[in-house]
């Protein structure tokens, strides 16, 4: 049986890195699972399919011209046999995958494809609904945050943007993710929350692997 453990959090919270870095560690594979959402908002926008249709969405969700890969440096996404991993990490299409997810009937046909991510191997998924939705018996739970300032000001250095700009686009995404009725951003039961706002990288993974050896003895 594999082993699972889960990484909610919000919007730049370092949630993607600390899975990296403790996966490499481990020997395990991660997924993003906004990948999935990034890159159905890739897709949707790059076929002029309307973003406020639900219906049509969940047709696009369906189709084979756009595929998630997992590899150890990130979530891949491919679209008509492209790599398009480097768009799709953008703030832009992150305010767009945060609009489409919104839709219930969608997370509903993206959930199994997550949930195969465990599929014969040990797994780290993080995401914003995987210790409470798509994960409900992992191993373990983690929920990662940190403050919006300083969630704002480390997306804006790697995004070369004004931290003011950038603080305020995640400020409505925080709000569309933790408000929306279908599998919102929220704590999941029993999971282990770290605020990183005054930890660098390498305290949180320490933090992370600390957890992960005391519960599961690894
Ligand atoms: O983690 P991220 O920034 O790559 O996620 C992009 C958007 O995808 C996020 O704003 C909301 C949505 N998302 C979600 O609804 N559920 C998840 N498990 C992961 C992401």
């Amino acid at each position: 049986m594999s082993l699972v453990i889960t990484i909610d959090g919000p919007a730049a919270s370092g949630k993607s890195s600390v899975s990296r870095e403790v996966a490499a560690h481990l020997g395990w594979s991660w997924v993003s699972t906004g990948a999935f959402y990034r890159g159905l908002a890739y897709f949707a926008k790059a076929k002029g399919i309307a973003l406020e249709s639900e219906p049509d969405l969940v047709e696009a969700c369906k189709s084979d011209s756009w595929k998630v890969h997992l590899s150890p440096e990130k979530t891949l996404v491919f679209c008509d046999g492209k790599d398009v991993t480097d768009s799709i990490y953008s703030d832009a299409v992150g305010t767009i995958a945060s609009q489409v997810s919104q839709f219930p009937l969608v997370r509903k046909e993206l959930l199994q494809a997550q949930r195969n991510c465990a599929y014969g191997v040990n797994l780290i998924a993080e995401g914003r609904d995987c210790g409470t939705v798509v994960f409900p018996d992992a191993d373990l739970k983690f929920y990662i945050t940190a403050s919006g300032k300083n969630r704002a000001k480390r997306r804006a250095m790697e995004e070369g943007k004004p931290v003011e700009e950038v603080q305020k686009s995640q400020s409505v995404r925080d709000q569309q993710d933790s408000q929306r009725e279908s599998a919102p951003l929220q704590i999941p039961e029993s999971a282990y929350v770290v605020d990183t706002s005054d930890m660098d990288l390498q305290q949180v993974v320490r933090e992370v692997e600390k957890a992960v050896n005391d519960k599961l003895k690894l």
